[in-house]
């Protein structure tokens, strides 16, 4: 029997996306695709929370450590995970080289705006959406793209665009996002797992599978 496709998923916040992927993917799953394990970059946030009510392995990446130091850490996880793909779930520190190089093409990242909008370094949480909202810009959205060695630089894989509306304010932006955010992200991954997502030689992304029926943004649901 072919080994489930294992998904590693680092994380630095509260964990809702990684609860939306564990929900979706999770360890009892003999066959099909599985979260195998979560890697924080601190102690005591709520995504470690979320990992260890699932039952699935975390571990903590080590603190005040140089680029290379954190490299090796990251891709020893990534070894323990059995690792098919890892996905960025609010994940806030740069991925070293080494670890892009040895992963090209198989680790995602989400970001909360319509990238290339509203990303690159001190990009993150509140501070999006604070940007969003100062530019006077009508639409935000999340993206799911491909990880490089820049912040939210790498091809872009799918994006879902949510309105702003007149009396937003960052939390409320914030929430809008996140929905989406929550049902865009498994189903990229599914995508992947399934082999329905994968990478040109270019390092393209090549779509087997339509993702919206139509211009409303309804999902086409998946066969898993
Ligand atoms: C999410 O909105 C995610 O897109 C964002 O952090 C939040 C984490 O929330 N990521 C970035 O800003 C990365 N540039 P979560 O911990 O509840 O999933």
């Amino acid at each position: 029997m072919k080994p489930p496709f294992q998904i590693a998923v680092f994380v630095s916040g509260s964990g809702t996306n990684l609860q939306a992927l564990l929900d979706r993917f999770s360890l009892s799953s003999t066959a099909g695709p599985r979260v195998s394990r979560v890697v924080a970059s601190r102690p005591g946030i709520g995504a470690i929370a979320r990992a260890e009510q699932a039952g699935v392995p975390w571990s903590v990446l080590p603190a005040g450590v140089d680029s290379d130091s954190l490299a090796e850490a990251m891709l020893n996880e990534l070894e323990l995970a059995g690792a098919d793909l890892l996905v960025l779930a609010g994940f806030l520190k740069l991925i070293p080289e080494p670890v892009v190089r040895a992963h090209r093409g198989r680790i995602l990242n989400i970001h909360p705006a319509l990238l290339p909008a509203f990303g690159g370094p001190g990009m993150y949480g509140r501070r999006v959406h604070e940007a969003v909202l100062q530019s006077g810009a009508r639409i935000s959205g999340a993206t799911v793209h491909i990880v490089d060695e820049q912040y939210d630089h790498g091809p872009i894989v799918a994006q879902w665009p949510v309105p702003v509306l007149e009396h937003d304010d960052p939390e409320t932006l914030a929430a809008r996002v996140l929905e989406v955010e929550h049902r865009l992200l498994p189903e990229v991954v599914d995508a992947f797992a399934a082999g329905d997502l994968t990478t040109d030689p270019a390092g393209r992304p090549k779509w087997n599978r339509t993702l919206f029926r139509d211009e409303r943004f309804v999902l086409v649901p998946s066969k898993s």
